[in-house]
């Protein structure tokens, strides 16, 4: 007798917990932005380590002191980069309006933190471990700035 043949869902059930476990969005940070300030808390050694020695935790006054020199197109060119998640959700919107995003936080690296923070801490809800990068980083650290600033980041620079 031939053996019973594998249901066809069971089989593109398989496959599709596979593709999501290969997909770039797996396990990565996930919903909202919440800022810096979120994360103190609980990781204060990795939060006090960033807002002293962390050029990223100052990376608004670099904008600010520049501002009058810039026109509002330019300044929002300098958002995307020196502040948390400029034009994404729950990201940074103005430094009026939401100064705890203002300059480069925690969650350019690690990703958005609501989930992670909601739920009280869970690993895979966060960018951590073994799941960072280079590449991320070179969004801001790209190749026109690496030459300009004759600076490349490794991935464990410039952190905590
Ligand atoms: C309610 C407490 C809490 C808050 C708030 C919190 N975390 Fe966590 N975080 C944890 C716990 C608990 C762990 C797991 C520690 C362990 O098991 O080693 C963790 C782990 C991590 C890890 C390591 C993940 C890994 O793969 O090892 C990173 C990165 C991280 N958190 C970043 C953040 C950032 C960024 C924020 C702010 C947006 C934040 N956390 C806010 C509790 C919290
Ligand atoms: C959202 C944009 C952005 C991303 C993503 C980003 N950076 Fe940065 N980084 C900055 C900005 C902006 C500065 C400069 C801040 C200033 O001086 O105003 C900076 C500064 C630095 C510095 C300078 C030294 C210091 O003390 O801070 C290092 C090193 C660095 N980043 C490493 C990294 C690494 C490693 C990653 C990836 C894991 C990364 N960065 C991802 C925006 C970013
Ligand atoms: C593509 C991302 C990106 C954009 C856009 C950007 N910056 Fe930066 N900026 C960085 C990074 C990254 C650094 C750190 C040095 C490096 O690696 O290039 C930096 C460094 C700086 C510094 C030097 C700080 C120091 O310690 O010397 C100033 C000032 C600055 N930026 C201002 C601005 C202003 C003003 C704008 C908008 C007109 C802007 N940046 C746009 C990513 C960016
Ligand atoms: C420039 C990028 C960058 C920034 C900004 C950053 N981190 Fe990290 N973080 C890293 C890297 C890289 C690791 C190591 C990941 C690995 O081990 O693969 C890490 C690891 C961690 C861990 C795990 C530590 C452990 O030993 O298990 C925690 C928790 C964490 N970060 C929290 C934070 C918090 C909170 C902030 C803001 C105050 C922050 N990080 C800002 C890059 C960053």
């Amino acid at each position: 007798m031939l053996p019973k043949p594998i249901p066809a869902v069971a089989v593109l059930a398989a496959l599709l917990l596979c593709t999501a476990m290969l997909s770039p969005g797996f396990a990565q940070g996930e919903g909202q932005y919440v800022g810096s300030a979120s994360c103190e808390g609980c990781h204060e050694k990795e939060y006090s380590n960033f807002m002293k020695f962390a050029k990223k935790a100052k990376s608004d006054k670099s904008v600010k002191v520049m501002s009058k020199k810039l026109t509002p197109a330019e300044l929002k060119e300098c958002y995307a980069c020196h502040t948390t998640g400029y034009g994404k959700p729950g990201g940074f919107v103005s430094y009026e309006k939401t100064p705890e995003l203002g300059h480069a936080g925690c969650e350019v690296c690690h990703g958005p933190g609501a989930a992670h923070v909601d739920s009280g801490g869970a690993k895979n809800k966060i960018l951590g471990k073994g799941r960072m990068n280079v590449k991320d980083c070179e969004k801001c650290h790209n190749s026109e700035r690496v030459s300009n600033f004759r600076f490349k980041p490794m991935l464990y620079g410039g952190a905590h």
